[in-house]
């Protein structure tokens, strides 16, 4: 993987592998299989963004756990978040008295994920707890934490193992980072 991508003529760089991506993950669940022994959680993924993710960690775990989907859209399809969620599909569980984990692709402005975190909190879950693979540094809108975080990373927009650009390359199985644009000279 050290290869370039070029796409709508932005060009992206090999960021984080698929090892590191594996290792990582394995890490999370150890974590998670402990805190959570002898309960049974509910694990709620974020479409489209954390399928690759979900299906990964889900696989990891050990201790009984069950699962659900909402399906929530921000970026439509530019870079930059448009500050606005949307609510595309709710979840079909019963959040009360339940353990529950939100499991994110990637936490940028925290819109997403406060979003999320109000509907459920008003259901009268047991517990509830944020997983993301990627967050950004310094940008997430949020004054509460994220409890188990993959990797931090600067505020570039990322792609790859799940996370698109413009609804293309979720399917890449490691996450490349844009690249500065390159300054033209002038002859
Ligand atoms: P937030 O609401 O700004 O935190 O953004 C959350 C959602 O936007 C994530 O779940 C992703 O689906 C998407 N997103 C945020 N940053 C990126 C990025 O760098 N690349 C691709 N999608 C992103
Ligand atoms: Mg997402």
């Amino acid at each position: 993987m050290s290869e370039l991508l070029t796409i709508n003529g932005d060009t992206f760089a090999p960021f984080i592998t698929e090892e590191q991506i594996r290792k990582r993950i394995k890490e999370l669940a150890v974590r998670i299989n402990a805190d959570y022994a002898g309960r049974t959680p509910i694990f709620i993924g974020v479409l489209n963004g954390s399928f690759i993710f979900l299906a990964d960690l889900i696989r990891e775990i050990t201790v009984d756990c069950e699962m659900d989907f909402f399906k929530l859209s921000s970026y439509g399809d530019a870079k930059i978040s448009s500050g606005q969620v949307k609510l595309l599909k709710n979840l079909n569980c019963d959040v009360a008295g339940r353990d529950i984990l939100i499991v994110e692709d990637i936490v940028d402005s925290g819109l997403s994920i406060a979003f999320m975190k109000n509907i459920i909190e008003k259901e009268n879950p047991k517990s509830l707890k944020l997983v993301s693979l990627l967050l950004k540094k310094g940008v997430p809108k949020i004054d509460f934490p994220v409890d188990y975080v993959g990797f931090e990373i600067p505020p570039d927009f990322v792609i790859g193992y799940g996370l698109d650009y413009a609804q293309k390359v979720r399917n890449l199985k490691s996450i490349y980072r844009l690249t500065p644009q390159e300054t033209v000279k002038p002859e």
